[in-house]
């Protein structure tokens, strides 16, 4: 049998665009649109709040094909999801737990310094401060609470079908929360513009939380629009077969 692909318009939901063609999420990110805890949006509203032609968008996104999904990332549509926990503890939170540190360093460093004539440094500190403090408690929930709960649940043992709705629910909230911060700091910074005195570390700062909205995005985007929900119907059927 075929499978026909959903047509995908200004109507859809903006995470739908890139499920089985993550490469279109590079697309999202040149144009700062939100694809994962704002991936429910409808396209044309994520155009509208951005400014942007919903057309020549939904235009560079249909020519961003299939092809190159191989060669941007996998379809982790397909994973199972034992293997999609273990990619994003291995990739995504590996990644945070390297570079959190090192941008902490850095905004301190670049507020001590640059503070006095850039003022918004010191709330971009605070913003940087925040995000590592949040992430480094919401990796550890999701490292010793839910994704052994996934695990568990998609092998079958344990005592029975484990309740993943809760747990998902606070942590779709902290994406929410971690979304907002790195806003803030795109905001903040002019869209990690360097202004004309910055030094390499402005710079490198600058750049590096560029990175961290990029890799942030992409890791929410797999929780929130492929692990969660397919851990949920998971769930639905283990209960189904029980009774
Ligand atoms: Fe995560
Ligand atoms: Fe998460």
């Amino acid at each position: 049998m075929t499978t026909i692909a959903p047509t995908l318009d200004l109507t859809s939901p903006v995470s739908e665009w890139i499920l089985d063609t993550p490469a279109r999420a590079r697309v999202f990110e040149r144009y700062g649109i939100d694809y994962c805890c704002g991936g429910k949006k409808p396209l044309g509203q994520a155009c509208a709040r951005r400014g942007l032609d919903p057309s020549a968008l939904m235009q560079e996104l249909r020519q961003t094909g299939r092809s190159s999904t191989a060669a941007d990332e996998r379809d982790w549509t397909h994973a199972t999801l034992t293997e999609l926990a273990d990619h994003i503890e291995q990739t995504h939170h590996a990644w945070l737990k390297r570079e959190l540190p090192r941008l902490v360093a850095l905004a301190d460093k670049v507020n001590r310094v640059h503070g006095r004539n850039h003022s918004w440094l010191a709330e971009l500190q605070t913003t940087v401060d925040a995000i590592a403090a949040e992430m480094q408690s919401h990796l550890f929930k999701e490292e010793h609470v839910l994704f052994p709960l996934i695990r568990r649940l998609e092998q079958g043992s344990g005592p029975g079908p484990m309740p993943v709705n809760g747990p998902i629910r606070v942590m779709e909230h902290e994406h929410d929360q971690v979304a907002a911060l790195l806003e803030k700091n795109r905001r903040l910074t002019n869209d990690f513009t360097p202004p004309a005195d910055a030094c390499n570390s402005f710079r490198t700062l600058l750049d590096g939380l560029r990175e961290l909205e990029t890799d942030t995005h992409r890791h929410i985007h797999k929780e929130n629009n492929i692990l969660f929900p397919r851990a949920q119907a998971a769930q639905l059927a283990v209960a189904g077969s029980a009774t």
